[in-house]
């Protein structure tokens, strides 16, 4: 027997251009899976899920849910010929899209199959095998969610294109920041969205750069005003990086839409989180009167929304 957790997590900068080896800023959430795993007799292995989930989320994702968990069973070599392994998972993570539930479901079986075979991995190999889970989701992930939901805290992430390691720089911010998370309730496809991008990139090659090459600037002044705690900058880098992700058509409507509310009501940035097209979008808020009055409006237009908190 044996138990697991894996953070969910917000991006703050740079979903899909880290895909692209850009830097990108991830924050793990207070809010986590849990997995149970029990040995029983018989062979191969079941799963129960009772993690909270947007209405259709985990209909959408079953297939690649299963083929995450076959993957990891995989990596770590587990026998499933002897025993039977049935998996349970819950917690207070809610399964949405955008933030990190899929990474999150992967840590913490990663982290109860260690547990349960006294396998000995440590951060850097659990984190390897929730990334092989994370490949079902779709072929090319960066790493930067399963990375979140593995170390926790604040991070300074980029992915190593060629054979060496990620950089995974934990950040201290001076100050804790509030943010509103507001859920689109639509679940998109990540292997969709993100060969969208590939695409794009094929076909208009030097109007990606040029945004990648903007992204990239950003993405170092972000960094610098967290580290100094400047919220004001902060905000406005997220406003300017929502920009970016329109620009590479990762944005839908309803993101949009979202984010204009969260600015309409005094958030100092806002802007999608994850894959985008539906999913969830974050706004930073100056104080708790401001973020409370930002999830009461967002919820009286009919969507879910979460306080979270940064650094
Ligand atoms: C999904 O949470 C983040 C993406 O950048 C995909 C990835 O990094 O693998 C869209």
């Amino acid at each position: 027997m044996g138990t697991g957790k894996g953070y969910g997590k917000t991006i703050l900068f740079g979903e899909h251009f880290v895909v692209y080896g850009l830097p990108s800023i991830v924050s793990a959430l207070g809010a986590y899976t849990t997995a149970d795993v029990n040995l029983l007799e018989g062979s191969g292995w079941t799963v129960s899920d009772q993690r909270p989930a947007t209405p259709g989320y985990k209909e959408l994702k079953h297939v690649e849910a299963m083929q995450a968990i076959a993957n990891i069973i995989n990596h770590l070599k587990v026998d499933i010929k002897t025993q039977r392994i049935e998996i349970s998972f819950s917690g207070d993570l809610i399964a949405a899209s955008g933030v990190g539930a899929s990474a999150a479901q992967c840590t913490s079986l990663a982290r109860a199959l260690n547990e349960t075979f006294n396998l000995n991995l440590d951060d850097e190999k659990i984190n390897e095998a929730a990334y092989e889970g994370e490949k079902a989701y779709h072929g090319t992930p960066s790493g930067i969610d399963n990375t979140a939901s593995t170390y926790g805290g604040l991070i300074w992430f980029v992915k190593n294109l060629g054979a060496g390691k990620n950089t995974i720089d934990l950040l201290q911010s001076p100050r804790k920041m509030l943010i509103v998370i507001a859920n689109s309730g639509i679940t998109a496809s990540t292997a969709e969205v993100v060969a969208d991008v590939r695409r794009l990139r094929e076909e208009s090659p030097e109007k990606i750069q040029k945004i990648f090459g903007a992204y990239k600037k950003l993405a170092e002044t972000a960094k610098e005003a967290l580290l100094e705690g400047d919220i004001a900058t902060i905000g406005d880098l997220m406003n300017q990086n929502h920009k970016m992700l329109q620009q590479i058509t990762v944005s839908g409507e309803i993101n949009d839409e979202l984010v204009k509310i969260a600015l309409e009501n005094g958030a100092l940035g806002a802007k999608l989180t994850g894959t985008g097209r539906g999913g969830l979008v974050i706004g930073l808020t100056e104080n708790a009167g401001i973020q409370e009055k930002i999830i009461t409006i967002i919820e009286e237009k009919g969507y879910n929304a979460w306080k979270g908190t940064i650094g």
